[in-house]
């Protein structure tokens, strides 16, 4: 349908969505159907499913020449990954993170009665703030977690040199920057391990799976041993493990998007650049940027809304996009501090957590990947500056009609 010229127009006012379809923030990668299918034929035929089998080993292999670096463990998900790789490197008493982050890097830790001690966000990066780190280490801290949020890396030398001079160990939740560079080394050779995440969702995908990478050898074979019940061979457990054994059908598919790697990106790289021209010179609106010096995989499109100056608030603008089938989402919201069990130990988490607390009131994501391609980005842009330029009016007639659902609780309640 034709851009919207005026405010009537917006569904949430009655107009007619812009989009029939809703448009995801990200739909999976598939890669070459023919060539995923082929493998799968091949590990059928071959009767090894699991254990290690010939593409998960090739899949390691794959990931390390990519990432540089010496050791990469394909996993069943990032989320044991992460738990192996936290008991692996032996934290324990307290661990500090973000709480801007999903809630798997806090839960992760948790589950293994470890605290997760959540530390403010440098506002310009949406990454660990160094200074605040360095605050909260106390006799009980064993480590730090770094989670290079957007694919943008964390200050990987101030928390590095922290961590050496209080003794921690130091990990990085690399889910969102498989891909990635920072000061021109792959994201994936910095601590003493990195996670990556090839969730569906992510722009490379192995169904569910991960990895750990890491240079230092002997922690990789202690990885090993924990993903695979602690067998060092047949009958012979020679290590406390679990099962985080990345499967055939998983490291097939993940050998297929390896192969379309660079187009991925390429997607994501002109979806970015076709927002950032259409979102430009908005007040309020401001799009995340990337630093063109670095690898990146582009995967998410982030835009941070300032409602003073754009006249409405992120929690509306994501409602009028959502009904016009633009599923923009609210990300990390509430904040793990704010979330089970977390906020039920710690109250007043949020004192210490001003920046947290002000970005997760402001970040939306909007639809990328090949979901969306230019004429979807000019619409969506098109909805996004219709609504910032009118913020006045469509405060007035929109608020007041817009009903949503409380994501917590499922109540009805009239956004104000
Ligand atoms: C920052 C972060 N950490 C961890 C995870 C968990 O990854 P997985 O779904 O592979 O367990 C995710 C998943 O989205 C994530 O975004």
């Amino acid at each position: 349908m034709q851009n919207k010229q005026n405010i009537g127009e917006l569904a949430c006012l009655g107009g007619t969505p812009v989009f029939q379809e809703k448009l995801h923030v990200g739909r999976p990668n598939i890669g070459d159907r023919e060539r995923l299918f082929a493998r799968i034929n091949e590990l059928l035929d071959r009767r090894w499913l699991s254990n290690n089998g010939p593409f998960v080993h090739e899949f390691e292999q794959k990931i390390a020449g990519l990432i540089g670096v010496r050791n990469c463990i394909a996993m069943c998900n990032a989320t044991v990954a992460l738990e192996i790789a936290i008991r692996a490197a032996e934290l324990k008493g307290e661990v500090i993170i973000p709480s801007f982050t999903f809630i798997a890097t806090a839960h992760a830790l948790q589950w293994q009665e470890i605290t997760p001690v959540f530390c403010d966000i440098d506002p310009r990066t949406h990454n660990l703030d160094p200074r605040r780190v360095e605050e909260l280490i106390t006799p009980r801290t064993t480590g730090i977690i770094g989670v290079h949020i957007w694919g943008r890396a964390c200050d990987v030398e101030a928390l590095a040199d922290i961590a050496k001079r209080h003794n921690l160990k130091l990990l990085f939740d690399a889910a969102h920057a498989f891909c990635c560079s920072y000061k021109g080394r792959m994201i994936g050779n910095f601590g003493d391990a990195e996670i990556f995440s090839f969730h569906a969702t992510k722009f490379f995908n192995t169904f569910e799976g991960g990895a750990i990478v890491t240079n230092d050898d002997a922690l990789a074979a202690r990885i090993r041993l924990m993903k695979n019940f602690g067998f060092a061979g047949y009958d012979d457990v020679i290590y406390l493990g679990t099962n985080g054994k990345m499967n055939e059908a998983s490291a097939a598919m993940g050998l297929t998007g390896l192969e379309s790697l660079d187009d991925f990106i390429s997607v994501n790289y002109h979806n970015y650049v076709a927002y950032r021209s259409g979102l430009r010179d908005l007040p309020g609106i401001h799009l995340i940027s990337f630093d063109d010096a670095e690898r990146c995989n582009y995967q998410y499109v982030i835009v941070e809304v300032d409602e003073a100056a754009a006249g409405i608030g992120r929690d509306v603008l994501v409602r009028i996009l959502q009904a016009e089938n633009v599923l923009a989402r609210r990300y990390f919201y509430p904040g793990c501090h704010q979330m089970e069990p977390y906020r039920s130990c710690s109250p007043h988490a949020g004192l210490l957590l001003p920046e947290t607390e002000r970005l997760v009131q402001r970040v939306l994501s909007l639809p990328t990947g090949t979901a969306v391609g230019p004429d979807e980005i000019d619409k969506i842009c098109q909805i996004i500056c219709l609504v910032v330029e009118h913020a006045g009016d469509v405060k007035a007639r929109v608020i007041s009609q817009l009903i949503v659902t409380n994501p917590t609780g499922g109540k009805q309640a009239n956004v104000v």
